[in-house]
């Protein structure tokens, strides 16, 4: 799988174009073209049905502790800047940058690896971006420095493993990643990642606010809303789909890095002796859900923190991860985090931010002695009424990415194969092997040739299967060429009228893997084609 090919054919066949492409784009932002948009509606769609409208609440489902309600939202993305001191983004969402002073570029702190290497008699700190290749960018640079060619490679003394630029505390040898001279890199600087605005008339800090950078607050601040207007019991998961922004500084890898993006959150708030048990339900049940749509074993792992990578207030996370072709052999990208955030957020909107640093989470204070960041004042504890129990529910938290998880699903579907042509000859097809839950389009609909009453006939069926799935009509060029054209869209089935459906009211319906092809009622295609997507 070829990142560059997977990229051409999301740009070729209308999945994905730059943002503001013609005034030479906008890093990164990115649209979503025609079979883009109807893809990443599709994902949103499975994982609202899969998750909040078709999800079972009268059943123990497998592997949870109990039943559970689960109930949706849409909150704004702007909202109380209290919402942002109190959670903490406020004071902890930024980054540690270094600039470099030579070339202009920017980099994160804690993603530039380096090795000590010696050569000429003199012995430098060399750098490079973390990941792919690094080794190669490392003796590269050396050479260059050193004005030495690649014969020389040999007399290159590297001394020490390769680690990142965080173990050093002195810039003044070190090569940045892309210069040309020593101590360019300036010290490291914070770098918030939240976009700020401006409410109203007032452009002063009184009228300033956020962007969101997550959906889930918003969640946590109406959680009293939502059991208050729905009268359901704990436990209950509230889900919410929507745009997050972040100003990344370094945006990459197509739109696994965006600075707009779309996150698919659930909020699952339980009793904190159940906590644990839901946890893993919930770890387990969004692996599932990317497996049941088409993502094999091998490319998707979970990954569990350990215990110095978590949050100061989470008690355990599992990242979902993807093996997208842009990382190196054995190296994943997550999709989505599953996290057990204990009372955390609970508590921060109703006392104040709380100290990340003291063990049992107390309240943040200034030099004052008061509240650093106030919170609401608001009870968001939970009595249970039939055990007349108050508490304040603990919260497991999986977080997945629309945008990241339309590309692995665009990712995992791209497939080259040897399939032959109308004459005979193999050539090389590339098919989009997405599920038929999530294809764009369901089905295409063909006349085989573009005489004989078959379009007439064909553009029926085109407009009766319209009214249920999103379908399209092609009567141009040569037949094979539109099956073609089919598969790199992922359009799972392609229903054909020929002769013989003038005769007996059938047509052929060709799968796009086994390229099968069954003849059946033009009457039925409507319940085939759904019982297929199901399956
Ligand atoms: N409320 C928890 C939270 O936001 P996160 O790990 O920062 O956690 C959750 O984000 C998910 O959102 C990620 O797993 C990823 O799928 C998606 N995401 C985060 N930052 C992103 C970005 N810059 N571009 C695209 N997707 C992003």
């Amino acid at each position: 799988m070829n990142m560059d090919s997977i990229v051409s054919l999301c740009k070729r066949r209308g999945f994905l174009f730059q943002s503001s492409e013609i005034y030479g784009g906008l890093q990164g932002f990115w649209d979503y073209g025609p079979l883009g948009v109807e893809l990443k509606r599709n994902v949103k769609e499975a994982w609202w049905s899969d998750m909040v409208n078709g999800h079972d609440d009268m059943s123990t489902l497998s592997g949870a502790p109990s039943p559970y309600s689960m109930e949706g939202l849409d909150c704004t993305i702007i909202m109380h800047p209290q919402v942002w001191k109190c959670s903490g983004h406020y004071d902890l969402f930024h980054d540690h940058m270094v600039d470099c002073r030579e070339t202009k570029k920017r980099y994160r702190y804690d993603q530039i690896n380096g090795r000590w290497v010696e050569a000429k008699g003199r012995k430098i700190f060399v750098t490079a971006p973390a990941g792919d290749e690094e080794q190669e960018h490392l003796t590269k640079q050396t050479l260059k420095f050193f004005k030495l060619r690649n014969k020389h490679i040999d007399d290159l003394k590297w001394d020490g493993p390769v680690v990142c630029l965080t173990n050093l505390e002195n810039f003044d040898e070190v090569l940045g990643p892309d210069a040309k001279s020593l101590g360019s890199l300036t010290e490291p600087r914070e770098f918030n990642l939240m976009f700020k605005t401006f409410v109203g008339a007032l452009s002063g800090e009184e009228g300033a606010a956020f962007l969101r950078p997550e959906t889930a607050q918003g969640i946590f601040v109406n959680f009293k809303n939502v059991l208050d207007s729905t009268r359901h019991r704990l436990p209950l998961g509230i889900a919410q789909i929507g745009k997050s922004f972040r100003n990344e500084i370094t945006p990459r890898n197509f739109t696994f890095r965006s600075r707009e993006f779309e996150q698919m959150e659930i909020e699952f708030f339980c009793h904190p002796d159940q906590s644990q048990e839901w946890y893993r339900y919930w770890r387990d049940r969004r692996l599932k859900w990317y497996h049941d749509l088409g993502i094999s074993g091998d490319n998707l792992i979970m990954r569990e923190h350990h215990q110095d990578e978590l949050a100061h207030y989470s008690i355990g996370t599992a990242d979902i991860e993807y093996a997208f072709p842009f990382m190196s052999e054995g190296e994943y990208g997550e999709l989505e985090g599953v996290s057990h955030r204990g009372d955390f957020d609970l508590r921060s909107h109703m006392e104040g931010k709380l100290d990340e640093k003291s063990t049992d989470l107390a309240l943040q204070l200034n030099a004052d002695g008061k509240p650093k960041w106030k919170g609401s004042g608001k009870d968001l504890s939970y009595r249970d009424d039939l055990t007349n129990e108050k508490y304040v529910p603990h919260v497991i938290e999986p977080s997945a990415g629309a945008d990241r998880a339309t590309l692995a699903f665009l990712c995992e579907a791209y497939t080259e194969d040897q399939q032959p042509d109308e004459k005979g000859k193999m050539q090389t097809r590339t098919v989009m092997k997405l599920h038929p839950r999530i294809a764009p389009i369901k089905a295409a609909i063909f006349p085989l040739v573009k005489k004989d009453g078959m379009p007439e006939v064909a553009k029926e069926v085109y407009l009766d299967l319209k009214k249920h799935f999103k379908v399209f009509y092609d009567e141009k060029g040569a037949v094979g060429r539109r099956y073609r054209r089919q598969d790199e869209a992922g359009t799972p089935y392609c229903i054909t009228v020929d002769g013989q459906t003038l005769e007996d009211q059938t047509v052929t319906i060709r799968d796009r893997d086994s390229l099968e092809q069954t003849r059946i009622k033009i009457d039925e295609c409507e319940s085939v084609i759904r019982d297929r997507i199901r399956q």
